[in-house]
């Protein structure tokens, strides 16, 4: 996150990536030694290790340490920064299942996970089942590592109820997203609540409130972040949506074709058939959801998209959203460094390309 690079008014976050990776490298070079030792396949390790180095924003591990931050959090950062690096596990473990249910065949520029598997055996059913083990033994790994960060017994058990949380949050909201039987409808309730369910919540919520208990913050701090968490959680699903879309795969390293194979049901797509006329609409409902779109007819719904207002409205949401996670900060009764730091990532997180 170069926006958070040293500067003499934010926290030093410069070097956070570096320390995570670090511990993440610690951690996992650890397993391959366990795996060695009892004569196990390395093949599992090696797969979820290049996953995780194969590029990422890193942002779970940077909200945690935010949040700890935003609780006046002091002392020795090891264990913290550890317990910060477990979330980029879970976040593997999401993106692994994810990309399997979704069936997508990019992330961070390279084969998923599922279709890398699929080649090197000539199987798809393979690739599909050892992706579906390698996203839950990321997912054991995360909890093994956060278990495993030297973090004091108070500080584990303050977490617990987060991490709960967290697990129960996007398995939900991950159903809500593949349950797309009907017709494409103009539901925003129901295209809100997935994007709160499968991403607000992992990506900025959970990490905020982790780091803030491990702090030692009371319930009040928390209800600050979440304040200004869920729109800033929002606003950066509602960018992916768009990036997901719109965007370019050389940047985003992910398909452009896919949510609207998918006919994934996005706050996009609601806005569009929102504001359709009838042509537009019968457009959408034909070519939404075929998956075997091909790129001219993805040209045809872009333009949908757009000439609705659709992609117009979706940004102006993405603005107000971030605006309604900056005015949380106003008067909050947080560290002033951590509220720069908090506004810098709000812009960073909204405006990005990939
Ligand atoms: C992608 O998350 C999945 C969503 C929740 C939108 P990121 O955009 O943080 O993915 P990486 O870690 O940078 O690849
Ligand atoms: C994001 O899902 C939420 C996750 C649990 C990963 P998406 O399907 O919208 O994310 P991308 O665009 O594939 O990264
Ligand atoms: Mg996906
Ligand atoms: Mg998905």
């Amino acid at each position: 996150m170069s926006a958070l690079a040293s500067n003499g008014d934010l926290l030093d976050l410069s070097g956070l990536r570096e320390r995570v990776d670090a511990a993440l490298e610690d951690y996992l070079g650890g397993k391959a030694r366990q795996a060695r030792e009892h004569r196990l396949p390395l093949a599992p390790l090696e797969v979820v290790r290049d996953f995780v180095f194969a590029g990422g924003k890193r942002i779970r591990p940077l909200m945690c340490v935010l949040g700890w931050h935003a609780g006046r959090g002091h002392g020795d950062t090891g264990p913290v920064i550890r317990a910060a690096a477990s979330l980029e596990l879970f976040h593997a473990f999401a993106l692994i299942h994810d990309d399997l249910m979704d069936h997508s065949d990019t992330r961070r520029g390279r084969p998923t996970v599922h279709r890398a598997l699929a080649a090197r055996h000539r199987s798809d059913t393979f690739g599909e089942s050892a992706a579906l083990l390698m996203g839950d033994l990321a997912l054991a790994w995360s909890q093994e590592m956060f278990n495993d960060a030297g973090l004091s017994p108070e500080q584990l058990v303050a977490a617990l109820e987060i991490v709960d949380a967290m697990r129960d949050a996007i398995v939900y909201g991950q159903y809500m997203d593949l349950d797309v039987t009907d017709q494409p409808t103009d539901d925003m309730d129901r295209a809100l609540a997935v994007i709160r369910y499968k991403t607000a919540k992992y990506t900025v919520e959970h990490p905020l409130h982790l780091g803030a208990v491990l702090a030692g913050a009371d319930p009040g701090i928390r209800a600050v972040l979440s304040a200004y968490a869920m729109p800033l959680g929002e606003a950066f699903q509602l960018r992916d949506d768009l990036l997901g879309v719109f965007g370019h795969p050389a940047d985003t390293g992910k398909p452009v074709l896919d949510d609207l194979r998918e006919g994934k049901r996005t706050v996009l797509l609601a806005l569009a058939v929102r504001h359709a006329d009838p042509g537009q609409r019968a457009t959408l409902r034909r070519l939404v959801g075929d998956p075997h779109l091909d790129a001219d007819q993805a040209a045809i719904v872009r333009a949908v998209l757009t000439d609705t207002g659709a992609r117009a409205r979706t940004e102006e949401r993405i603005d107000a959203q971030r605006r309604a996670a900056l005015r949380a900060l106003d008067d909050a009764p947080l560290p002033p460094r951590a509220v720069e730091a908090l506004r810098d990532v709000a812009r960073t997180l909204t405006e990005r390309t990939r």
